[in-house]
């Protein structure tokens, strides 16, 4: 079961985002000393890391802040999404730096997806991470994180972190598995953009395999799944 929210335009979602980031936090951070936050890339979010990065006053020394995936290039690359979120959020002193828990895409590509499981392997316990909120974007195609369409990443069921070239980008991706993204607590997807209203009628209205919009794998076990879209991406929702 998804929860929709549309909004009038993209910095109202952020506005939105902004306020359950913010909220789910502090709950987070008052009730078991943590919090544990998986953040999307590309740019859809970075009006809202912009607007978190206006807030010093979040418990910022107990939230601990990972990434679904990242591009297959060295952090101060264009396309990385650790460069996003440090330009638009962990530059700022009150985000303890050892809170950042980027993947080291410098490395090869799986030896930066090996890496990455035992960083999460230090962080959580059980047989899965479940992190507290999961921030996803969707992409034109219907991919999320770094699950592209008909990719190897798909079939995934043990680990936690694979990396896998992605034809349709001509590159390498580190992604969290389904397991783990469908252990989160909380997931949201922030979508905005025209170009995004056949992926998302698709995920929330359509009957498509999971190969071919795999955003539609995502379906916590235990966890509440809402999607956040400005009007434009909801353009073609019946
Ligand atoms: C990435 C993302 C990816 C992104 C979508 C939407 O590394 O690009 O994690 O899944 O969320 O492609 O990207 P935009 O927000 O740029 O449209």
């Amino acid at each position: 079961m998804s929860e929709l929210s549309v909004f009038a335009t993209p910095e109202a979602l952020a506005d939105a985002a902004l306020a359950l980031v913010a909220a789910r936090a502090q709950q987070c951070v008052q009730t078991s000393g943590r919090f544990t936050l998986a953040l999307s890339g590309g740019s859809t979010p970075r009006l809202l890391y912009q607007r978190l990065a206006q807030h010093p006053e979040l418990p910022w020394h107990a939230m601990q802040l990972f990434f679904g995936d990242e591009r297959a290039v060295p952090p101060g690359h264009r396309d990385s999404n650790a460069r996003m979120v440090e330009e638009a959020l962990t530059h700022c002193s009150f985000v303890p730096r050892e809170n950042v828990h980027r993947i080291l895409a410098e490395l090869s590509a799986h030896e930066a997806a090996a890496a990455y499981e035992r960083t999460l392997r230090l962080y959580f316990d059980g047989p899965l991470p479940r992190f507290d909120l999961v921030l996803n974007g969707l992409g034109p195609d219907g991919h999320t994180a770094s699950l592209f369409p008909h990719s190897s990443a798909l079939d995934e069921s043990e680990r936690w972190v694979v990396a896998h070239w992605v034809e349709a980008q001509r590159s390498d991706r580190i992604t969290l598995t389904f397991p783990v993204l469908n252990n989160a607590a909380e997931t949201l997807f922030l979508v905005a953009g025209k170009e995004k209203a056949w992926a998302l009628a698709e995920v929330l209205q359509g009957s498509a395999s999971v190969a071919d919009i795999p955003a539609r794998g995502v379906r916590p076990t235990n966890g509440t799944l809402r999607f956040f879209a400005d009007a434009s991406a909801a353009g073609q929702l019946r």
